[in-house]
């Protein structure tokens, strides 16, 4: 890889009108566009003119009918992103997708025509999925527990691994003289039997530019933290303090060494969300003006998605009690490191639960601020230069207008101060992120593991 100083590695986090819950309601937001691409491509066109690392999507494959109070029923990420492929040159293009609702030849497949067609450009957010409304789009009653998810998980990201890789670079030879399309010898059956899958192949694509789209996880409980030392290449993360994500980037990094990995191929990416203006007054102006177009109910609904239990007898303007997040039980389970960021926040701040839906309505646990471009660069230079982070996944509270404010007036600091790129130096995700090339797990007569729940053998 280069020798270049470190750099900052920086995502868009796309999100129809903006991170914030209340962003559709401003009066000059997008939302009449949130179902029409050429929204998403002309954002994803912003990101790539600021020369960003990527553009993500998140995803859930179901929609709450219960609380109509936010756009929603988004179009699918990976099909989104075939479309920003055609219409953009050199910005990463990252899905979610998950391991609880996919088939592994399929989420394959999908992965590496989004990198071919792009030209090197696929990341895979991958999740597990805590959500009980997708679970009943999928023949279950609920979601299974976390540690089932993250078993099936490994097992899911050992088969796309494979499936990757069961074309060799070469193998395709098109040699019209001889009638040979591609050498039998370099394409590989995987011939996969474990716990939850059972796949033949090999990959109905051949190996994409990148080897392999890069794996990028978004889990911080430890099973979640123990999967994104062994799999993560990058890793989405939310915390409010410097303390929490210093303590979050050593524990990754120290678990990804003690597992034979460089740490330097995890680019820990917290999420950012700046409110942005001319003075602090003013952006913290423009924060509390679309706080105020919140719908409580909305916000109510998500926290008590997240505790488990109804907050109906809770006055708005009282101190949220803290015990609200002691115990555990499935649902506290089910998304225990977003838990722990609101109970740090609870604990903290002592808020009263008007304030707190008004700290969650902004980005859902993940850090916002509101400031200066110069002071929002000094906190991103600050977590980077500190052991905090290599760099952020950014998440402008509304769309377009603070991406526009972020490239045109924070970007050009961290630019000048050295730390993120002027130019795109390379044309792959891997090359934006400093991520080496992997080689087929097949080249050179090599067999992986066919059989046996490399899940299990690997926590052992
Ligand atoms: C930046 C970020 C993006 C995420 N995107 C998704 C998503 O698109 N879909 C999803 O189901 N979960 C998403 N999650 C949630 C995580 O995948 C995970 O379920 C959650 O952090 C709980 O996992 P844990 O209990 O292992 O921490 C995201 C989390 C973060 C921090």
């Amino acid at each position: 890889m280069t020798d270049q100083p470190r750099q900052l590695s920086l995502n868009a986090f796309l999100h129809d009108t903006g991170h914030h819950e209340a962003s559709w309601r401003h009066p000059e937001s997008s939302v009449e566009r949130a179902h029409d691409i050429d929204f998403y491509v002309e954002l994803a066109q912003r990101a790539e003119a600021a020369k960003l690392d990527g553009v993500f999507f998140a995803d859930i494959p179901g929609v709450w009918a219960a609380t109509p109070y936010r756009p929603t029923a988004h179009l699918e990420p990976i099909t989104r992103l075939a479309a920003i492929a055609a219409r953009t040159e050199r910005i990463g293009l990252i899905a979610t997708a998950s391991t609880t609702f996919y088939e592994p030849y399929n989420l394959a497949r999908l992965f590496s025509s989004l990198d071919i067609l792009s030209g090197g450009r696929a990341g895979w957010n991958i999740v597990t999925t805590q959500s009980d409304v997708a679970a009943r789009n999928f023949s279950l009653t609920e979601i299974p527990s976390p540690e089932e998810r993250y078993v099936r998980a490994q097992e899911f990201v050992d088969v796309v691994t494979k499936l990757w890789d069961s074309w060799e670079d070469d193998a395709i030879l098109a040699d019209r003289e001889s009638g040979v399309y591609f050498d039998p010898a370099k394409v590989h059956p995987i011939e996969h039997v474990g716990r939850h899958f059972q796949v033949e192949g090999a990959l109905a694509a051949p190996r994409s530019p990148q080897g392999r789209p890069v794996y990028v996880q978004a889990g911080s409980s430890n099973d979640g933290r123990a999967f994104a030392a062994r799999n993560a290449e990058a890793i989405f993360t939310a915390h409010q303090t410097i303390e929490d994500a210093q303590a979050f980037y050593v524990d990754i990094k120290s678990r990804t060494a003690k597992l034979g990995r460089n740490p330097d191929h995890v680019k820990v990416l917290p999420g950012i969300s700046p409110f942005l203006g001319a003075t602090e007054a003013e952006a913290k102006e423009l924060q509390h003006y679309v706080n105020s177009l919140t719908v409580p109910a909305y916000g109510l609904a998500q926290l008590e998605g997240l505790v488990g239990v109804s907050l109906a007898e809770l006055e708005l303007d009282e101190p949220v009690p803290a015990e609200l997040f002691a115990g555990s039980g499935d649902v506290l389970d089910n998304n225990r490191s977003r838990l722990q960021v609101v109970a740090n926040i609870v604990e903290r701040d002592r808020p009263t639960l008007r304030q707190l839906l008004h700290r969650l309505a902004g980005a859902r646990g993940h850090n916002v601020v509101a400031g200066t471009p110069l002071q929002v660069a000094d906190l991103i230079t600050e977590w980077f230069e500190n052991g905090a982070a290599d760099g952020f996944n950014v998440m402008p509270p509304l769309y377009p207008q603070l991406l526009d404010a972020f490239t045109a007036q924070v970007v050009p600091i961290l630019q000048d101060r050295g730390i993120f790129r002027t130019e795109y130096t390379g044309s792959t995700l891997r090359e934006h992120f400093g991520l080496p090339r992997p080689e087929s797990l097949y080249s050179g007569g090599a067999r992986p593991e066919t059989g046996i729940d490399l899940a299990g053998a690997a926590r052992a």
